[in-house]
C-alpha cells in the first residue's frame, strides 16, 4: 500500500509512531512572498481560490520550501455557501462578506452546484500529481456549525451575535440550515477525495461559542452525521476533526462521540489534559500557539519540546490554530529543523 509510506497518514491510522510529521493550518498564505505575488496575480482571494493552476501552485509552494508532510488544498470553507448560491466576497482587510440568510424563502433558494466551485477538484488532481510520495494531500470543509454562523451573520469580524440569536429563538431555521449543509458540504468533501484528497480536517472554527447541550446539539451531532456519511462511502479516508476553542470537556465528548480519527486542539487545551483524557481515545494534531511561531526564538523552542514531550507519539505537529500574517518564514523554517531534530535525537 503506498499509503502507508506516508507518515502523517500511519499517524492518522492509529500506527503507532514515535515521530511527530509536521504540516500547519494556514502554511499557505500572507506570510510568504511566493503567496503575495500570486495572490495579486489572480487579484483577489476569491479568485485565487477559483483559478487551479493558480490555487495548486499556491498549495505546493510551503512544501516546497519546508518539505511538510502534508500539503492542504487551497480553498476556504465558505466556498459551501458559495457552491449554494449565496453572494460571497473577501474584502481586503475585512475579511469575508456574504448575503445573509435569515428566512425560510432564501434557504428555499439554495441549490448545491459543484461546478461553482470545480477548480478546487481540478487544483486537487494538479497537486496530486506534483507532490513528493512521502507527502499526503489534505482536503478540508467547514464545521457545519461555524459555515452557518457566517452564512446567517452575512460577516466573521463582529462576533456572532445573530447566529446565536437565531440558535436561541429559531432553532428550527438553523436546524434546516444544517441540513441543508449538510449534503452540499457531504458532495463537496466526496468531490475532493475522488479527485485525490487524502484526509479530510473539519474546521469547525466557533465551536467554542457553544457549551455543553449547545456544543453537543449543534457540533457533535451535525459532525457525527457528516463523518459517518463520510465513512460509509470511503473507509479509508482518515477524518481530522477540530472544535476550535471548545471547553476541555467539550473536547473530550467530541472525540468520545463523532467518530473522528483524529484530533486537532488548539492552544488552550493543557497538555496533560490532552495526553491522558483525548490522546488516549484518539491521535492528536497541534497545539503549538501561533503567536510563539511569529516570536520564534527560545520561547519557540522550550514550547516545542514542551509538546513533543508530552505529546510526542501518536501525534501530528501543528499550531493551534493558522500560521499569523507577519510571521516571518525563517521562524517556520526553524520549526520544521526543531521538529525533525527531535526525531533523530529521540
Ligand atoms: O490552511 C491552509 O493553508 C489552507 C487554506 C485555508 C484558508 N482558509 C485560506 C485563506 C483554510 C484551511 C481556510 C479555512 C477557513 N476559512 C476557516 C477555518 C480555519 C480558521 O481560520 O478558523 C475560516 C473560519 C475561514 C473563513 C475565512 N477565510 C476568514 C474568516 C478569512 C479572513 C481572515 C483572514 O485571515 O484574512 C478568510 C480568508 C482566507 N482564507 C485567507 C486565506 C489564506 C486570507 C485571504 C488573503 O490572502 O487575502
Amino acid at each position: 500500500m503506498y499509503k502507508i509510506k506516508k507518515p502523517f497518514i500511519q499517524t492518522l491510522v492509529g500506527h503507532i509512531t514515535v515521530e511527530s510529521p509536521i504540516w500547519l493550518m494556514r502554511q499557505a498564505g500572507r506570510y510568504l512572498p511566493e503567496y503575495r505575488l500570486l495572490r495579486n496575480q489572480a487579484g483577489s482571494f476569491l479568485g485565487l481560490c477559483l483559478n487551479s493552476k493558480l490555487s495548486s501552485e499556491v498549495t505546493l509552494q510551503p512544501i516546497r520550501r519546508f518539505g511538510f508532510d502534508a500539503a492542504i488544498i487551497f480553498a476556504d470553507i465558505l466556498l459551501v455557501p458559495y457552491a449554494l448560491g449565496q453572494k460571497l466576497e473577501f474584502l481586503e482587510g475585512e475579511g469575508p462578506v456574504l448575503e445573509p440568510v435569515d428566512n425560510e424563502k432564501s434557504l428555499s433558494l439554495f441549490k448545491a452546484d459543484m461546478e461553482r466551485v470545480g477548480s478546487v477538484f481540478e487544483a486537487i488532481g494538479i497537486v496530486k500529481e506534483k507532490l513528493p510520495a512521502s507527502v499526503a494531500q489534505i482536503g478540508f470543509c467547514g464545521g457545519l456549525w461555524s459555515v452557518a454562523c457566517y452564512m446567517i451573520e452575512g460577516q466573521g469580524k463582529r462576533g456572532f451575535k445573530k447566529a446565536l440569536n437565531v440558535e436561541q429563538y429559531q432553532p428550527e431555521f438553523l436546524e434546516q440550515l444544517i441540513r441543508i449543509l449538510h449534503d452540499a458540504t457531504f458532495e463537496y468533501v466526496c468531490r475532493q477525495i475522488e479527485a485525490g484528497a487524502e484526509v479530510i480536517q473539519i474546521f469547525d472554527s466557533w465551536a467554542g461559542l457553544l457549551k455543553e447541550e449547545k456544543f453537543r446539539r449543534w457540533v457533535i451531532e451535525p459532525t457525527k452525521n457528516l463523518v459517518r456519511a463520510i465513512e460509509e462511502k470511503y473507509p479509508e479516508i482518515p477524518i481530522i476533526g477540530f472544535p476550535n476553542n471548545a471547553t476541555p470537556a467539550d473536547y473530550r465528548a467530541y472525540v468520545n462521540e463523532t467518530g473522528v480519527d483524529a484530533l486537532s486542539i488548539d492552544q488552550h487545551i493543557p497538555l496533560n489534559f490532552a495526553r491522558t483524557e483525548l490522546q488516549i481515545v484518539k491521535p492528536l494534531q497541534g497545539n503549538l500557539d501561533p503567536e510563539l511561531l511569529l516570536i520564534g526564538g527560545s520561547r519557540m523552542k522550550e514550547a516545542v519540546e514542551n509538546i513533543i514531550n508530552k505529546l510526542g507519539s501518536n501525534h501530528v505537529f501543528n499550531l493551534g490554530h493558522g500560521v499569523l500574517p507577519d510571521t516571518p518564514p525563517e521562524n517556520v523554517a526553524a520549526l520544521v529543523k526543531m521538529v525533525r531534530d527531535f526525531r533523530v535525537s529521540e
